[in-house]
């Protein structure tokens, strides 16, 4: 399997494929790859002649020092995870090849799409997302990018990034992927103890009776019924709110779809999960 550490070795091979008139997916991650991951990675395999994946930690993105230090590393197991797929190449870089001296990056302005929610508590999150996915798609010019609904706040700065730089990319949303029990997968999971996971449950519980209840009961009482479900399995809620999927505000009352997000703390771990949910239709 081809994994390239250079620009140079991504700038030539994307070269070859253009001459050969190949359409180029990418699925950008920071490795520790599990099934939602995969599911991007065989979409895009399907939709493409090619699919690159980036395995980067991306240290400008961690509000934290010691959630960067945390965060799991294994790349030889996610090269062998890969290795199953058709057509796929991995670009790994390193920090000095990802953000070389001297290369020009002129920062957006996100506006309010990256000042609620999770841009209100990581402060420099989504700005360190946008410098490295800028970065990606500059270097890489795919045709279509593969982006999880689980980070869909997200999938809204990459959109708006996409126009505001003019890549011209076409942006995949894919839907989140869940344990069968309905724990949303991510990277972060590994670092639960078994307890730790059975409590991080409350989360889709949590969402889950939000979507159940959307439009039947005041959205305030669901809200407060919601939080008290993951607090009593003795999680930490850093927010849990119903928002407008397209503008991210709150909502003040019902309205026909919503998204109800999540991110809360069990033990050290911060998780996030988010589902959308129609409003039932009184009779
Ligand atoms: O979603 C992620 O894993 C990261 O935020 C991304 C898009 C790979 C950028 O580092």
């Amino acid at each position: 399997m081809q994994t390239f550490v250079t620009r140079d070795e991504i700038t030539n091979w994307r070269k070859q494929l253009a001459r050969d008139q190949k359409k180029l997916g990418f699925v950008p991650t920071m490795g520790a790859l599990h099934d939602g991951h995969l599911s991007l990675v065989k979409k895009a395999s399907e939709e493409n002649d090619a699919v690159l994946v980036s395995i980067f930690v991306n240290p400008k993105q961690f509000n934290q020092q010691a959630d960067l230090q945390a965060y799991p590393r294994m790349l030889d197991a996610d090269i062998a995870l890969l290795r199953a797929l058709p057509n796929v190449v991995i670009f790994a870089p390193n920090e000095a090849e990802m953000y070389p001296t001297g290369l020009a990056f002129e920062p957006m302005q996100l506006g309010e799409i990256g000042t609620v929610l999770e841009g209100a508590k990581r402060p420099g999150h989504f700005d360190g997302v946008v410098h490295v996915v800028h970065h990606l798609f500059a270097l890489i010019a795919p045709d279509r990018a593969y982006f999880g609904e689980k980070d869909f706040q997200q999938l809204a700065v990459i959109r708006k990034l996409n126009e505001h730089y003019q890549f011209g990319i076409e942006i995949i949303a894919c839907p989140t992927k869940r344990d069968p029990d309905g724990l949303a997968m991510s990277s972060r999971n590994l670092r639960l103890s078994a307890n730790e996971r059975n409590n991080a449950l409350s989360i889709f519980k949590a969402l889950t009776l939000i979507k159940e209840n959307a439009g039947k009961l005041p959205i305030d009482a669901v809200r407060n019924q919601a939080i008290q479900i993951i607090e009593e399995a003795g999680l930490m809620i850093d927010y849990l709110e119903i928002v407008d999927p397209r503008s991210l505000k709150i909502c003040q009352s019902w309205q026909q779809i919503q998204l109800c997000c999540v991110a809360a703390f069990c033990g050290e771990v911060r998780l996030i999960d988010n589902m959308l949910c129609e409003s039932v239709k009184l009779p």
